[in-house]
């Protein structure tokens, strides 16, 4: 028995890197899966390629798994309305959404051109929508018609969205996934969907083609030692959050190595409120608004550095 038995999901991006571990890791848990992928380079650019999606169709056939390919480019309403198709038309329903796919065009803000903000804004948040929306269509026609499997979407963020810097497009994306996926949490509950999101760490073409990683998520020398870059790391929380009985909806986990945290997210404590009688002046505001960045850190509204996320990265005992 796998726990994603009768399951039928729908991952984007699954050509590759993180997806494809994805994909075999939730159909050696018996879910059976529609493989997206556009295929193309790291950067968006490049001809459709529907390639590395059927390869990956191929090794869950050979494990004895069900699988089907699909090249739809994640931003295509057409397209991937009929990706949505296909999963039932191929496996008979649809239960989970797994949203992963993406590209990188680092630069920073000054340098950066309008082609390459556009396409990562297309792919990850456009690419997020879209397919939320037509799985959310399908679900809750099948809610009105009584069928009320549970259902579920991960999303996949990044630390970036903390502030990476080069990372002005990239970033904005991901932190708008993050709020994507708690409007989709609140809004699609009531057809029993689920929305949870990752921001995952792990060795992929994404990673080693950034200057400074290669060497650093290199895999250890000893092969018997834990990888703790392994993108595979990643996908046991991806079938998990995918189980008909998980409880968690609107999480935004870190997830890489052997750890799995949850983020809190923007947040405005009591305590970083400071009010005045009716409207502020300037002047009040030139005499008493610097009691809100006592103690902090150089960026007013970050409270951990974005290296604090890295500091310990899979050397942290495990949690009794
Ligand atoms: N690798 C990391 O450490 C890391 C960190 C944070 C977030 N992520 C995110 O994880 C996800 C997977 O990235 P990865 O590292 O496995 O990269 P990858 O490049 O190995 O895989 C991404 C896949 O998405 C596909 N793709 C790109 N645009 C597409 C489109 N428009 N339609 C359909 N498919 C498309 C690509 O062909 C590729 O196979 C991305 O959303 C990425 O931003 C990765």
């Amino acid at each position: 028995m796998g726990s994603l038995d009768g399951r039928v999901a729908i991952i984007t991006g699954a050509g590759r890197g993180i997806g494809r571990e994805h994909a075999l890791m939730m159909a050696s848990e018996g879910a059976k899966i529609v493989v997206n992928d556009l295929g193309g380079a790291t950067d968006g650019s490049g001809d459709a390629d529907v390639t590395p999606a059927q390869s990956v169709v191929s090794e869950i056939e050979a494990m004895g798994g069900e699988a089907v390919a699909n090249g739809a480019n994640v931003t295509d309403w057409e397209g991937v309305q009929g990706m949505v198709n296909q999963a039932v038309e191929s496996f008979g329903d649809l239960h989970i959404l797994v949203n992963n796919a993406g590209i990188l065009r680092d630069r920073v803000v000054v340098n950066m051109t309008e082609a390459e903000w556009d396409g990562v804004i297309d792919v990850h948040m456009k690419g997020h929508f879209v397919p939320t929306h037509w799985a959310a269509a399908y679900w809750r026609e099948q809610a009105k018609a009584g069928n009320e499997a549970p259902r579920a979407i991960v999303n996949t963020a990044s630390g970036a969205m903390l502030g990476n810097l080069g990372q002005f497009n990239y970033a904005a994306a991901k932190a708008a996934i993050a709020a994507m996926t708690l409007v989709g949490a609140g809004e699609l509950g009531r057809y029993g969907v689920r929305v949870n999101c990752l921001a995952p760490i792990a060795r992929t073409r994404m990673t080693l083609q950034t200057p400074g990683l290669e060497d650093i998520v290199a895999p250890p020398e000893d092969p018997s030692d834990f990888d703790k870059w392994d993108p595979a790391n990643i996908s046991p929380l991806v079938a998990y959050l995918s189980t008909a009985d998980c409880p968690f909806t609107g999480g935004v986990f870190h997830v890489g190595g052997n750890e799995i945290g949850l983020y809190g997210g923007w947040s405005l404590a009591e305590s970083d409120i400071i009010a005045t009688d009716g409207r502020w002046t300037v002047a009040d505001l030139q005499a008493k608004a610097s009691k809100l960045i006592e103690g902090k850190n150089d960026l007013a509204s970050v409270a951990t550095s974005i290296g604090d996320t890295f500091k310990g990265f899979g050397d942290r005992p495990a949690t009794p």
